[in-house]
């Protein structure tokens, strides 16, 4: 697999599919930044090499058409103030316009495209969508690394007719998560929380080989419960002692956080992903905090990742009690169970 030092950039157009998928408030404002900000070293080389920028990424899951609330206005306000400079929008990913902005960039200057994902072919690897992306750049970066375990056209269709490579965003990610599968000390606990529990459910049983115990937040606890399903290690897995009776999800009882403190506080080596309760509203936010707060002086090692729960620890002043930040949330559990990720692949990773 090729790296980004090793691309030869000058006045070439780079088309860098990053992970913008950030965390909107009610407002539409970007509630955190850190995805954002994570990709900025492969940018600054990018653009320091004399190569042209332009900048693919999807936001939030519009299933593939056009939605206001979605676009990637924000994103490129947010993009314009860190890089500190212009950026120039492109009202679609695809298509005359895109290309004859894309045509016309000069060196240094970023392209920022639209929403991948207002286009039903992106998560149907559709051929004809990557070859049209593809159009827009002479090499092909990914920084995308939240979204590695999906199989779609701007992760591992447009790499396919395009020179690629990965950014440093991804090489830090997958150094910063092997050293928990190289030498991990024990205890080791993992804690899974969030809400995309469909592709969190299928890697309990992986990260549970990997874990000494593992946390359950309370929606990944119901669907369980309530669908019977069977783990392999349930000797492992950690169920919350309140229950999780139907409403009072939206965080973790007290029980729950006493042991579940108790555990991480306990733990020389901790990962985390998604949030234990809807953080958004203080009220619930308490269980997550006081968790969080519990890695202390034990623990020599620890790895939390996912939009939300980065906003979360974003929110609390609590990203310093991590060693590694992780911009994937289950292509981080992904990684860690072992799977073959679609868009490392993609890129060679597993020659
Ligand atoms: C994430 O937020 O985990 C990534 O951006 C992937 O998003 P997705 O689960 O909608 O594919």
């Amino acid at each position: 697999m090729r790296w980004l030092p090793n691309l030869s950039l000058t006045g070439k157009r780079v088309l860098l599919r990053v992970d913008f998928n950030v965390p909107l408030k009610e407002n539409g404002d970007i509630a955190d930044g850190f995805r954002i900000a994570a990709v900025l070293p492969t940018m600054w080389h990018i653009l320091s090499a004399g190569a042209k920028l332009v900048v693919l990424s999807h936001l939030g899951d519009p299933e593939g058409k056009f939605q206001e609330k979605l676009t990637m206005r924000k994103v490129g306000e947010r993009l314009s103030e860190y890089l500190d400079s212009r950026i120039i929008r492109a009202l679609n990913c695809v298509g005359s316009e895109a290309e004859a902005l894309a045509g016309e960039m000069k060196e240094g200057e970023v392209l920022l495209l639209e929403n991948v994902r207002f286009h039903k072919e992106e998560e149907e690897d559709n051929e004809g969508f990557s070859k049209a992306l593809a159009r827009l750049g002479d090499l092909y970066v990914s920084d995308a690394f939240g979204v590695l375990h999906r199989e779609h056209a701007s992760v591992v269709g447009v790499p396919r007719f395009l020179p690629s490579a990965g950014g440093f965003l991804l090489k830090k990610e997958i150094e910063g998560l092997q050293k928990l599968l190289e030498d991990p000390k024990h205890p080791m606990v993992a804690i899974i929380g969030g809400r995309k529990i469909e592709s969190k459910l299928p890697v309990i049983d992986r990260i549970a080989e990997l874990a000494d115990e593992v946390l359950l937040g309370n929606l990944l606890a119901r669907e369980i419960t309530s669908k019977s399903i069977s783990l392999r290690h349930k000797d492992k897995i950690v169920f919350p002692p309140d229950g999780v009776p139907p409403g009072k999800e939206y965080d973790i009882g007290l029980k729950t956080t006493k042991l579940f403190s108790k555990k991480v506080r306990k733990a020389r080596t901790v990962f985390w992903s998604g949030p234990l309760g809807r953080y958004e509203e203080e009220k619930y936010a308490q269980g997550s905090r006081a968790v969080a707060k519990a890695i202390g002086k034990e623990t020599s090692y620890a790895v939390a990742g996912g939009g939300n729960l980065l906003d979360f620890l974003g929110r609390h002043g609590l990203r310093e009690k991590f060693d590694h930040i992780s911009t994937g949330g289950s292509s981080m559990l992904a990684f860690l169970a072992g799977e073959e990720l679609p868009g490392l692949k993609a890129l060679g990773y597993y020659d």
